[in-house]
């Protein structure tokens, strides 16, 4: 199996439960030390486990850690792509190169890591695609525009591909996180984060409800679930929702 984004936050916690469960896991990132340090605990349960060093802006190196994982881990049975980064920034102060190298990295990059192992998993008529969204996809976060709308494009990717393997064997999950509390959080470039009455849930709990619904068999998890409640919120009623957020934007603001 191979896991993007693996060096921080959910990523390193899913692999490690995958390795803890018996997998052989591929590790990708960026950053060397800390790839290396989730590779070390992988490796406690997995000893075959291994990392490859991949800027995944770069579509020439997601194509060439395709190649290495399907070569080098024997196939890729199950894929979760999870690497992503935020984008915190009024659009306003939006330009589109952002818009572009978020969208990239977000929603380019997994497609194409997908596209390039799925025909192996098609010829052996099983795997598994576990996509990380956000519920910013469904929730259209204010100040996140570029963000939310890199994971509503992964969001009706993920769908649609679902629909399309429906009789291959390839199952698809996509994973809706609300506030986890990663590194996320703290990244540079990014506006400061919006004083949400939310409480970050921690990566255990995310890692526990994926395993849940990979168990059920599930589309999607919305992981608080709760979080999937005020989505059919907004559906109903689109209009109230944006202006529920308007106030609470308009409201921190008298609070700065
Ligand atoms: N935390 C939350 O509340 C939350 C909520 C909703 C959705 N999510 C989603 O969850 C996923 C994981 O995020 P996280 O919260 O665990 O944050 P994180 O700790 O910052 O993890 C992000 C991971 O993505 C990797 N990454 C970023 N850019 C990359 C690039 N160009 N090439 C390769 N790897 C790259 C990072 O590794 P390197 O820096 O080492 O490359 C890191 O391993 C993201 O897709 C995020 O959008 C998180």
């Amino acid at each position: 199996m191979l896991v993007t984004g693996a060096s921080s936050g959910i990523g390193a916690g899913l692999a490690e439960e995958f390795a803890r469960r018996g997998a052989v896991v591929g590790l990708c990132a960026r950053r060397q030390d800390r790839l290396a340090e989730v590779l070390g605990r992988c490796r406690v349960h997995s000893p075959e486990s291994r990392m490859w060093l991949t800027d995944l802006a770069d579509a020439g190196a997601v194509d060439a850690l395709a190649a290495a994982a399907l070569d080098e881990l024997g196939g890729v049975d199950v894929l979760v792509n999870n690497a992503g980064i935020p984008k915190r920034r009024h659009v306003t102060r939006l330009d589109s190169a952002t818009v572009e190298s978020v969208m990239n990295i977000n929603y380019l990059s997994p497609v194409r890591l997908t596209l390039a192992l799925l025909p192996a998993m098609i010829e052996r008529g099983e795997g598994r695609i576990i996509n990380v969204s956000s519920v910013a996809a469904t929730l259209s976060s204010p100040g996140e525009s570029a963000y939310d709308a890199s994971k509503a494009a992964l969001t009706a990717f993920s769908e649609a591909m679902a629909v399309d393997l429906w009789e291959t064997g390839v199952k698809v999950l996509v994973v809706y996180p609300g506030l986890v509390d990663t590194e996320l959080f703290s990244l540079p470039d990014n506006d400061p984060v919006l004083d949400a009455p939310v409480r970050p849930i921690p990566v255990v709990e995310l890692v526990a409800a994926v395993f849940d619904a990979l168990d059920r068999n599930a589309a999607q998890v919305y992981v608080p679930k709760w979080f999937g409640e005020v989505a059919a919120q907004k559906a109903a009623d689109v209009g109230g929702f944006l202006a529920g957020s308007a106030a609470f934007v308009a409201d921190q603001r008298r609070q700065v």
